[in-house]
């Protein structure tokens, strides 16, 4: 392989995960190592067209924008493809809604060919599909007040999707369509539907849930470079960065990433093994259609709460760091633990997880899974996929035939 195309994956991979890691240390230009050298973009300038028009449209399929305001003022961006390419969308198609990882929006489950992609694939199948884009992702940096270049407006984790963004969303598409929605979540699209399920959220609204590459416990995600990143995370970080915008485009972040790189034992250059585990089936032209779209911004306080939940081993609110901050805003020295034992025993879940994937690793996933054991045997399907890793789920060249045809009989299978 070209050593270009392994750095790209190794860019891929590290975006996509979840987590903070790495790169530009072998980076001899002083680029950022996110940005293809062809590629010349002004990354603060606002994008001139939503996903509909750049990703959509463009492969013959209707598509409409909405703005969802959520009940804390941040203004987010959800597209809805209605239809199949063609047509024939009659009132009554089940909606879908899918929810993307960090680091990266919603266009994560267009990148592929039309016959490849997911919301395509849903579409024409007869599903109404709507895809959200959470906070601070470029189509969905905006607020009634907060200005994303002030650190007010990154002062979030994901308990605030879970709190606002997905209720917010989810009470759209439901008023849009009176129906009853199917979810579908990669990453920590899967954490925030399972800590809303926990919390009792969004159950009279959601019919079923696939998730894919599921994220909840995090305690074995043991590379190196995932470790010390983590690491970092709870540890200097925030006197870095403050709890401001996360930016993998921005010169703080890859000064950061250099310097964990540095680190004895981190190897950045086999990145891709190293972070999201052996991808089996990436498209080297969907590899440069990500690249040209990803990585997003989010929270450094996001990120943060996601190396607690390494460090701690449970899926707890965010940890304010010491016990009297922990008081002031949850009336406990401790945050309220996530229990995912009380996720309703009949909402229909379909888990899909691989047998490669680094982030979410089987040990994991067996946690996972072991908090879901009194669920009702008939309406929990799992799936697991020996060669898979974190990103082939969303972009795997045969992922259609491994993982999204079976959700569409999952969901057709409840109607
Ligand atoms: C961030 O939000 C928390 C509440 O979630 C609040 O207590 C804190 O003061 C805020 N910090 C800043 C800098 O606005
Ligand atoms: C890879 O992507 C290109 C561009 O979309 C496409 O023409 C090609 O068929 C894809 N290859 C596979 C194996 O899917």
């Amino acid at each position: 392989m070209a050593p270009n195309s392994l750095f790209n994956l190794a860019v891929l991979s590290f975006c996509y995960l979840i987590l903070f890691s790495p790169y530009q240390a072998l980076g001899s230009s002083t680029r950022s190592l996110f940005v293809p050298a062809e590629i010349n973009i002004d990354f603060n300038a606002p994008p001139p067209l939503g996903l509909c028009a750049t990703a959509v449209s463009i492969h013959g399929y209707k598509c409409q924008e909405f703005d969802v305001q959520t009940d804390d003022g941040y203004i987010l961006s959800v597209q809805r493809i209605p239809e199949g390419r063609a047509g024939g969308g009659g009132p009554n198609r089940p909606p879908v809604l899918l929810q993307h990882g960090v680091l990266v929006d919603g266009v994560t489950w267009l990148l592929n060919s039309p016959q490849q992609s997911l919301a395509l694939i849903l579409a024409d199948n007869g599903f109404d599909v709507w895809i959200s884009n959470i906070r601070g992702t470029r189509f969905s940096r905006r607020h009634v007040s907060l200005d994303p270049s002030k650190p007010q407006y990154w002062n979030w984790s994901w308990d605030d999707l879970v709190l606002h963004d997905l209720p917010s969303v989810t009470e759209f598409v439901f008023r849009q369509t009176g129906q009853k929605i199917h979810y579908v979540g990669h990453s920590l699209g899967t954490l925030m539907a399972l800590a809303s399920f926990a919390e009792g959220k969004l159950i009279d609204k959601i019919r079923s849930a696939a998730l894919l590459s599921p994220i909840a416990y995090l305690s074995h995600m043991n590379t190196a470079l995932g470790v010390v990143g983590a690491r970092a995370f709870v540890g200097e970080i925030t006197t870095m960065f403050g709890l401001a915008e996360f930016n993998p485009k921005g010169d703080a972040v890859n000064n950061f990433l250099k310097s964990l790189c540095a680190t004895p034992g981190v190897d950045c250059f086999d990145l891709l093994t190293a972070l999201t585990g052996k991808n089996c089936c990436l498209n080297a032209s969907t590899v440069d259609n990500f690249l040209k779209n990803e990585p997003q911004s989010t929270s450094t306080k996001n990120l943060v709460h996601l190396a607690q939940t390494v460090r701690d081993g449970v899926l707890s609110k965010y940890d304010y760091g010491n016990a009297n901050f922990n008081v002031e805003h949850y009336g406990e020295s401790k945050p309220p633990v996530y229990d995912l034992r009380k996720i309703p025993h009949d909402l229909p879940l379909f888990l899909s997880y691989g047998g490669q994937d680094a982030l979410s690793d089987g040990r994991d996933v067996a946690t996972l899974l072991d908090s879901l054991k009194l669920h009702d045997v008939d309406k929990l399907h799992v799936q697991y996929i020996k060669d898979y890793a974190h990103a082939d789920f969303i972009m795997g060249v045969t992922a259609k035939d491994v993982v999204y045809n079976q959700i569409v009989a999952f969901f057709r299978g409840l109607h």
